[in-house]
């Protein structure tokens, strides 16, 4: 596993430089979204960068960080710096991870099989996404022994559920990250003016596709039948993307319809708008991983977290791709962490973009950040390689904030003060 220090990534970036080697990977998120940009489809752009609504939350969760500012302390001897820290039970070589991202394979055909091999290099833990373009058995393969998570959708069928929860544990993930916030997709305006969703292409449900219990679910017969599209050119490209994508011998699915089938019962039952607070004890009967709560932004939905006994909180407005107007996650940390009073560890994502905002993180409590779309546009320029570069960067940006403001690992940046402006 490579090991990352700030020092040593300035110096192998600007000695590239001098031989004329510029960054593939921009260190400034602007330019490194602006570059993806141009590599993207303008559909798959649209999936990324977007967000819901009128993307009020997007820019209140960049917005927010400029409540609070460090104030660098001097003269501390910061020449010995350790970024490293635990998360449930796990050594970690930076308070980071990889969030989940559906639908990978827009960005890049190697998608989450790239990310996991990114991730496992440096020692990064990396969440699969429910939505993953990889059954999580193939993406685990490629990370060695860097931890791993599971994103659950909970999903109409209970038995699909459990299949997930078995097979994350089979394949080494020693967590399950389940998702309260999208039990319906977000009003998002730029795939909606596409009026493109990669799903029904057969984009991202490799996790169901490679499900025994999703394969039996999809030859039970559909009870509610669903409206035939029109036949266009466009659905007929459709089909035979869904039908591609399907694993197995294209023209056996094309002859069989199981790339559309597929499509269809995926649709049929992938969200459960009527979960409550009621459900969590089915997954703790059929799971003893630690169980994650994403979504969470009130400090009474903490609070409840913590009686129905869960092992960690996640705090994140998914990206603001759900709720349009929603409080920015960084505004929402001080009162969780204030509700969780240290019982389990607080995770937090949503729209962090360098080591300043991980350090603002760090200081008002949240245990370990997630990364988000940077990671996806890194995928899109570069593949792991690129992955692995923003990580890198992502490294060295936080242990020079820390040693500059005057800290020399984390336990001093949880005990700094920050300004609030
Ligand atoms: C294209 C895209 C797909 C996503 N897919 C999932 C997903 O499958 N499951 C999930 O829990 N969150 C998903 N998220 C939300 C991320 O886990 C994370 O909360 C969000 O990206 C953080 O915001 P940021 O990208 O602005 O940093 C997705 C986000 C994006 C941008």
């Amino acid at each position: 596993m490579r090991k990352i220090t700030a020092v040593e990534r300035q110096r192998e970036i600007f000695i590239r430089g001098a031989a004329g080697i510029r960054p593939v990977i921009p260190a400034d998120p602007v330019l490194l979204a602006g570059k993806a940009r141009l590599q993207m489809k303008p559909e798959a752009w649209a999936y990324i960068a977007g967000g819901a609504g009128q993307e009020q939350t997007m820019v209140a969760n960049h917005s927010g960080f400029n409540r609070w500012k460090i104030i660098p302390r001097m003269l501390r001897d910061v020449s010995m710096r350790d970024i490293s820290t635990t998360l449930l039970g796990h050594t970690l070589p930076a308070p980071l991870f990889l969030a989940p991202i559906g639908v990978l394979e827009m960005a890049h055909p190697s998608a989450d099989r790239a990310v996991a091999a990114a991730a496992g290099s440096l020692g990064v833990p990396y969440v699969f996404s429910n939505q993953a373009s990889f059954p999580m058995e193939e993406t685990a393969a490629v990370m060695g022994n860097t931890p791993r998570f599971f994103q659950l959708y909970w999903s109409q069928s209970d038995d699909l559920v459990v299949s997930f929860l078995e097979r994350a544990k089979a394949c080494g993930c020693t967590g399950i990250v389940v998702t309260l916030d999208t039990t319906m997709l977000g009003w998002r305006a730029r795939d909606i003016d596409f009026a493109a969703l990669p799903f029904l292409k057969g984009m991202g449900i490799a996790q169901y596709t490679s499900d025994p219990v999703f394969q039996q679910i999809m030859e039970t017969p559909d009870p509610v039948p669903q409206a035939k599209p029109q036949i266009t050119l466009e659905a007929i490209r459709t089909l035979i993307q869904a039908t591609r994508r399907h694993p197995g011998n294209f023209w056996t699915n094309l002859k069989t319809g199981a790339g559309l089938r597929a499509v269809r019962t995926f649709i049929r039952i992938y969200s459960r708008p009527n979960i409550t607070w009621k459900d969590l004890p089915f997954l703790r009967k059929h799971t003893d991983l630690p169980i994650i709560l994403k979504g969470v932004l009130h400090p009474d939905d903490a609070r409840k977290a913590l009686d129905y006994g869960v092992d960690a909180v996640y705090v994140s407005n998914h990206g603001g791709r759900q709720v349009d107007g929603a409080l920015s996650a960084i505004e929402a940390l001080p009162g969780i962490v204030e509700a969780i009073r240290q019982k389990v560890p607080v995770l937090i994502d949503s729209g962090f973009r360098g080591g300043a905002d991980v350090f603002k993180a760090l200081a008002l409590g949240a245990t370990a950040v997630g990364i988000g779309r940077p990671y996806c546009y890194a995928l899109a320029l570069d593949g792991q390689a690129g992955v692995a570069d923003l990580l890198a960067n992502w490294m060295a940006d936080l242990e020079l904030t820390m040693g500059l403001a005057g800290c020399k690992n984390l336990e001093e940046i949880r005990t700094c003060e920050l300004a609030s402006a």
